[in-house]
């Protein structure tokens, strides 16, 4: 998906006279039901939502700020099904007309620096980029393993990025560029998602 129509061009997003407005969860459920008729992808955004809302919640963050993470997780792709050539543009026009936070509107903007041209600058920003393709990558390794996430341990997943032909379609490069921009090691990060995703709310 080497698209560079895809470019934003800008570095601002929001209003931060907005700082703290953000949707309920049932009003976000509510925009992904109504713009994404896929239902993995639906999928893929709930669990990248819940490990957003976890990370947050491990670093102590408060509810409020808790919940702007997972709405910038849930949020990411919700033009990608219906309108793949506005991808990020039509989701951050939309959530700048509802007058949301500038904090997620960025960091959705910058979870894919190559495609949108916006580097990831704050930890939503740099840990949204992250939790983006190994999540994908994960789910797609449970559902090969009779046990799913059971017994699944940090090696595996690490043998499957090695097999270029598993899941092809993610982007290793990415991966490894994401957890160095967020000073995590690969390690921890997929240690991470192994722990948190299975547990995700995907209602
Ligand atoms: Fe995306
Ligand atoms: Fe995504």
């Amino acid at each position: 998906m080497e698209n560079d129509s895809l470019r934003l061009n800008r570095s601002s997003f929001g209003n931060p006279q907005n700082i703290d407005q953000v949707l309920s969860t049932p009003e976000a459920k509510r925009l992904l039901d109504d713009w994404v008729l896929n239902e993995k992808l639906k999928v893929h955004m709930k669990q990248v939502a819940h490990l957003m809302k976890a990370f947050a919640a491990s670093r102590g963050l408060d509810d409020l700020n808790i919940h702007k993470w997972y709405l910038a997780g849930l949020l990411h792709d919700a033009d990608w099904d219906q309108w793949p050539d506005q991808h990020c543009r039509k989701i951050i026009e939309e959530l700048e007309l509802r007058g949301i936070d500038p904090e997620i509107i960025r960091a959705i903007a910058s979870h894919g620096p190559r495609y949108f041209g916006v580097e990831p600058v704050s930890e939503m920003d740099k840990m949204l980029y992250a939790f983006d393709e190994l999540s994908g990558f994960v789910h797609a390794y449970s559902l090969m393993r009779p046990e799913g996430y059971v017994g699944m341990e940090v090696k595996g997943v690490k043998k499957r990025l090695k097999d270029k032909t598993f899941a092809a379609q993610v982007s290793r490069a990415d991966i490894l560029d994401a957890s160095e921009r967020a000073g995590i090691t690969m390690d921890e990060l997929i240690q991470f998602v192994i722990a948190n995703q299975a547990n995700s709310d995907l209602s």
